[in-house]
């Protein structure tokens, strides 16, 4: 048991030291814009917003399209068309923002 805690800590480790390039990831993101937002704030009612997501959860939606483990018209054939880096560099930006959150009626 301690071994795997171990062997997890170290698996959770290396994914966040092999960080995405920003500059990459915001060229990138011109062909996720027309849905996800320039600013990654949705305008199509249909797409989430990806500003401020965490670059792990990011990633992770994007590898389970490309497996198909999670399926979407659109995103199932987007997430295709990426190289694993692309998909950091891509996590790097979007997770980058600074969301403020502002509670209903407050
Ligand atoms: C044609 C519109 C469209 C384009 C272009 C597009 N997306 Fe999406 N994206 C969507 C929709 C719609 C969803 C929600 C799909 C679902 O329900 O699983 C989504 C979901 C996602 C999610 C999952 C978000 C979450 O909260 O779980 C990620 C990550 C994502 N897109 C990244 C990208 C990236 C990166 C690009 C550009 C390389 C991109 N998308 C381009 C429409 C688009």
């Amino acid at each position: 048991m301690k071994k795997l805690c171990i062997s997890v800590v170290l698996i959770l480790c290396s994914m966040h030291t092999v960080a995405g390039d920003l500059e990459k990831g915001k060229a990138l993101s011109s062909q996720c814009s027309v849905c996800h937002g320039k600013n990654g704030i949705a305008k199509d009612p249909e797409s989430p917003n990806l500003a401020g997501l965490g670059a792990y959860y990011f990633e992770k939606a994007l590898v389970d399209y490309q497996k198909g483990m999670r399926e979407d018209r659109r995103m199932s054939i987007i997430a295709k068309s990426l190289s694993m880096e692309d998909i950091k560099n891509l996590a790097a930006w979007y997770s980058a923002f600074e969301i403020t959150v502002k509670e209903p009626g407050m």
